[in-house]
């Protein structure tokens, strides 16, 4: 009948603690992502886009676990299009996940294994529901930072591969200042 005090805590935008990683993703590992070559060519490739922190309580893999995350994604556009996550599918395709915006306003963008692509509009309170094998990546369409936070079995692991070969089916764009999938 002992009472610990938790290992990880979290903030509106991070989880600290122990079993957290973090990781940021700078324009230079995003090389390939966006479709206008020629502005990514100019831009600093030292520039924070996204940073994720992740408590990982057992080990990648294990069946039957949760892991949660929290995202960071900066403002920003390379030419027309919106900064966003690389996007994945997840390594054993039938891993459903979670995600609910926290902070700001963006749209998580799906794509199923048929190549189809539709949008949902992230803002603070959003809940989104990913069913297996639908590829995610999340765009910030805003002036401040969008915050997301998410839930994914522990077994579900990343494929970023298919993606890196193949993109998503269509791209969200600025046309005239409205967010739009071409
Ligand atoms: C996951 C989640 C999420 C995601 C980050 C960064 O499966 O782990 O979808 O934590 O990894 O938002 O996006 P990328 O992994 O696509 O870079
Ligand atoms: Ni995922």
């Amino acid at each position: 009948n002992k009472v610990f005090i938790p290992e990880v805590f979290f903030t509106n935008d991070c989880l600290t603690g122990e079993d957290v990683v973090k990781s940021t993703r700078v324009l230079g590992d995003l090389d390939g992502v966006f479709q206008d070559k020629e502005a990514y060519g100019k831009m600093n490739k030292e520039q924070a886009v996204y940073h994720v922190s992740s408590y990982l309580p057992v080990l990648e893999n294990t069946p039957g676990g949760l892991f949660m995350g929290i995202t960071t994604l900066y403002p920003g556009k390379v030419g027309q299009e919106y900064f966003m996550t690389k996007g994945h599918f997840h390594s054993n395709s039938d891993r459903a996940e979670f995600y609910w915006g926290v902070e700001g306003e963006g749209f998580l963008i799906l794509m199923d294994e048929r190549r189809n692509v539709w949008a949902e509009r992230m803002f603070p309170g959003s809940l989104h529901y990913i069913p297996g094998k639908v590829a995610h990546r999340v765009a910030n369409t805003g002036y401040q930072k969008l915050v997301f936070s998410a839930c994914w079995p522990s077994d579900a692991g990343h494929d970023y591969a298919t993606i890196a070969d193949a993109g998503f089916a269509r791209r969200l764009v600025d046309v005239n200042g409205v967010p739009t999938l071409v």
